[in-house]
C-alpha cells in the first residue's frame, strides 16, 4: 500500500542513487515544504546536505534566527546557515512595481545567492544540486498553457529560475499535495508546530507591498503582520486558518485623526483564508472581537498606517496573495 512511510523509504533510496557522491544545497524558508524536503535529504545523505536560509529583508518579524533555531532543534545534526542578502534585494527591487517582474528579479537573486553560498561552503557548483520544496499545486499553477488559460503566477521556485543556473534542481515533493507533505513531515519526526505552520511565499513581503518596495515599507508591514499573527494565535484562530497575513497598500493613503491632529497615511488589508489545498480558498470568518483588536493595535502601534481593511474575497476568482 502506498503511504508516507513507503514514500519516504523509496524516495530516499532514489535520491541516494541520483545524488551519489555529490552535494546538495537546500533552499530553506522555514515553511513546511522546505523543512520536510530538508529532513528527507538530511536523512538520505547526511553531511552531504547543507541548508541555507536567505534573509532577503522581506521575511516576517524575527524570522531568520527563529527559523534556524527551529530547524536545528527539529532536525538534529542538520547543517544550516543564514545568509544576509537584504541590501542586494532592496537594491535590485528599487523602482519595480510589476508583480511578475518582482518575482523574476527575486528568483534570479535567489540563484545568485545559492551559487555564492556553494562557493563559500566550498561545494562544487558544477554537478551540485539545489533542493526546492516545490509541490504539485506550485507546478500546475506555474505551467503556461497554450490557448486561453495563461500562467496564474510564476512561482519563483518553479518557473522563475534563470536557465543559466549551474545547480541542478532537485524537487522530491513535486508530486505531493500539502496534506501529503504534512503527513510525510510527521513521518519524518518533524514537530507538529512546524508541520502546521502557515505557508509563506518565496518572494515574501515583496508581493504583499502593492507597489514599490522599500526597506521602510517592509519594516512597517512586518510590524503590522506581527501584530495580526500575535492576535490570531492568542485568540486560537491560527490553527483554523490556512494562511494569514497583512498586505500593505502604500499608494492608498487616507485621512485620519490621531489625538487632535490630522493624519494622512497608508492603508493595509488583513487577509485570512480557510483552505486545505491552497488551490481554492474561502475568506475566513474572523470573529469581530479579533478583528477589532487587530485594527486598533495596528493603527495605534504602527507608525505609517492609519486604516485597516479586511479582505472578503475567495479563491477563485481572487488569489490568496494580492500579487
Ligand atoms: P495564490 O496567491 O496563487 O497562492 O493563491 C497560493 C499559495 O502559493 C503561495 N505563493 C507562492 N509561494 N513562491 C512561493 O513559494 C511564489 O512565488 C508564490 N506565490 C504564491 C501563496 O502564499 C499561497 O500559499
Amino acid at each position: 500500500s502506498w503511504n508516507m512511510k513507503n514514500f519516504a523509504h523509496t524516495e530516499m533510496e532514489r535520491l541516494r542513487r541520483q545524488i551519489g557522491e555529490r552535494h546538495v544545497l537546500g533552499a530553506l524558508s522555514g515553511g513546511v515544504d522546505s523543512t520536510v524536503a530538508a529532513a528527507l535529504l538530511h536523512k538520505a545523505i547526511g553531511h552531504k546536505f547543507h541548508g541555507v536560509l536567505i534573509d532577503t529583508g522581506l521575511l516576517r518579524m524575527h524570522e531568520g534566527p527563529e527559523v534556524i533555531q527551529r530547524l536545528k532543534q527539529h532536525i538534529p545534526g542538520l547543517q544550516v546557515d543564514c545568509i544576509d542578502a537584504t541590501q542586494e534585494f532592496f537594491d535590485a527591487l528599487k523602482g519595480v512595481t510589476d508583480p511578475e517582474k518582482k518575482r523574476k528579479i527575486i528568483g534570479g537573486l535567489f540563484i545568485e545567492c545559492f551559487e555564492k553560498a556553494t562557493k563559500e561552503l566550498h561545494l562544487p557548483v558544477e554537478g551540485g544540486f539545489l533542493l526546492q520544496g516545490t509541490l504539485y499545486p506550485d507546478v500546475i499553477e506555474s505551467i503556461s498553457f497554450k490557448g486561453p488559460s495563461a500562467t496564474i503566477k510564476t512561482h519563483h521556485n518553479v518557473g522563475g529560475l534563470p536557465a543559466k543556473m549551474k545547480l541542478q534542481v532537485l524537487e522530491p515533493l513535486r508530486e505531493l499535495f500539502k496534506d501529503e507533505v504534512r503527513a510525510l513531515g510527521m513521518e519524518l519526526g518533524i514537530d507538529r508546530s512546524s508541520v502546521w505552520r502557515h505557508p509563506f511565499p518565496g518572494p515574501g513581503l515583496a508581493i504583499r507591498i502593492l507597489g514599490e518596495i522599500t526597506r521602510e515599507r517592509a519594516d512597517i508591514l512586518r510590524q503590522a503582520d506581527d501584530i495580526f499573527l500575535d492576535e490570531i494565535r492568542k485568540s486560537g484562530d491560527y490553527d483554523k486558518i490556512g494562511q494569514a497575513f497583512v498586505v500593505l497598500l502604500p499608494d492608498v493613503k487616507s485621512v485620519g485623526v490621531m489625538g487632535d491632529s490630522r493624519t494622512y497615511e497608508m492603508a493595509c488589508c488583513i487577509r485570512a483564508v480557510a483552505t486545505s489545498d491552497f488551490m481554492t480558498a474561502d475568506w475566513y470568518h474572523m470573529p469581530y472581537d479579533v478583528l477589532a483588536r487587530c485594527s486598533s493595535r495596528i493603527i495605534n502601534e504602527v507608525t505609517g498606517i492609519n486604516r485597516v481593511c479586511y479582505d472578503i474575497s475567495s479563491k477563485p476568482p481572487a488569489t490568496i496573495e494580492w500579487e
